[in-house]
């Protein structure tokens, strides 16, 4: 049963208000900022809180990597250049696993490290980054603390990336940032599309910059997706960032990558702090390449719990965005807020405001299919659909 906005509000009106205001969530520009830490540390101490605001993997990198991270310890006295296994193991394996070049990698404390980097490399104020809106923010964030100018590009009807808009918008820009899948809609461009954006863009405008970022790629079940990489490392103003944080399991250890263009690769990698990835970080990013299947076990995983949970909405009488990533993007046909707070309520943390779908839509990312199954009990409550079972309140 769907409710209208009223009802649903009606619903929440004795729930307590969240003790942030709109604005400080919306000025965070990290996903998962400290400022949710707050209420994170009040509600999630006891364990018991359902994390499902930040895109995590709940399950984090698997036993074989923590194993490889503690028997790096004894090591940790020396610098990253100076030791058995240095950075350059990690450059090697991305190297072989994507057949390109080691010139092709970049590394970074995180892919968001690389978002920045790449508007302090390309922008100015007579080139502004375009970016598909909302998308996700670090760019926008960077761009706005510089003082250098933002367009912004609304998204389709499907909320997919607009990408004749997004062309058209590039024109004269110096950063184009394409989030494939998109954050937070976790919708995707297949490989053709891709290949097309591309070209046209750099057809229009060819000194312009493009980043694709495939945060979520090991997600993707979509036949039509394929990575950019490929076409990265042979276009020249091309590059891909990826993430050790989503399906790897390690955001906690920040590590993320660019594979690209030789020169374009070496602009970025100007602006990069040296040795930022610590020796326990460079044996799980080593180890979590050399282990495929725990990825693809983690994607099938992964795909169970979202059609579990997007089947759950759907029956509740509310639809989601087509995703390809590890949250979902549900339309509520009420504002995030109210849902949010009567989830925390409940022990529950969905994730923030994404104007200028706010007032309709929350995303929520995917807990591991327990935590689903109970989150889902505390979304049929809020959303006035049954009863929570005895036991479950007040986690
Ligand atoms: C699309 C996208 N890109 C990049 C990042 C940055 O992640 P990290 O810095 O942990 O690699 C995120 C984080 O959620 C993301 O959603």
């Amino acid at each position: 049963m769907s409710l209208t906005r009223r009802r649903l509000f009606e619903r929440l009106g004795s729930v307590a208000a969240f003790p942030m205001s709109g604005e400080a969530v919306a000025a965070r520009g990290r996903e998962a900022a400290e400022a949710e830490g707050v209420a994170l540390t009040a509600a999630a101490q006891n364990g018991s809180t359902i994390r499902i605001a930040s895109n995590e993997n709940p399950l984090g990198p698997g036993q074989h990597v923590l194993d490889a991270i503690v028997g790096r310890f004894p090591e940790v006295g020396r610098y990253p250049f100076n030791a058995k296994q240095p950075e350059a193991a990690i450059v090697s394996a991305l190297a072989s696993m994507h057949s390109v070049a080691n010139n092709r990698i970049s590394l970074s404390a995180g892919s968001g490290e690389l978002l920045v980097n790449a508007v302090r490399a390309f922008c100015t104020a007579d080139r502004p980054l375009v970016t598909a809106w909302p998308s996700f923010e670090a760019p926008v964030t960077t761009a706005n603390k510089m003082g250098l100018p933002v367009k912004m590009v609304e998204l389709d009807g499907e909320l997919r990336i607009d990408i004749a808009k997004l062309v058209e918008a590039s024109k004269g820009a110096g950063l184009v940032f394409f989030c494939n899948p998109n954050n937070p809609t976790g919708t995707v461009h297949g490989a053709a599309a891709v290949a097309d954006f591309v070209k046209q863009v750099r057809a229009a405008s060819p000194n312009t910059v493009i980043l694709i970022d495939e945060a979520y790629h090991e997600y993707v079940t979509n036949p039509s997706y394929q990575s950019a990489i490929a076409l990265a490392a042979e276009t020249p103003n091309v590059f891909v960032t990826r993430t050790f944080s989503k399906a790897y399991g390690m955001a906690g250890l920040r590590i993320g990558y660019a594979v690209g263009h030789t020169e374009t690769i070496a602009e970025v990698n100007r602006y990069r702090m040296p040795f930022s990835i610590g020796l326990p970080n460079i044996a799980a990013a080593v180890t979590g390449l050399g282990n495929p299947r725990h990825i693809e076990s983690e994607r099938a995983r992964n795909t169970a719990v979202r059609d579990f949970t997007t089947k759950a909405f759907q029956e509740m009488g509310y639809s989601a965005t087509a995703s390809e990533t590890n949250f979902i993007f549900v339309d509520l046909k009420a504002p995030a807020a109210p849902f949010r707070d009567a989830c925390r309520e409940h022990g529950v943390l969905v994730g923030r405001d994404f104007p200028p779908y706010e007032k309709t839509h929350c995303r929520i990312s995917m807990g591991t299919m327990e935590e689903m199954q109970r989150a889902v009990q505390v979304f049929r409550k809020v959303l006035g659909n049954t009863t929570i079972a005895a036991g479950q309140h007040g986690r």
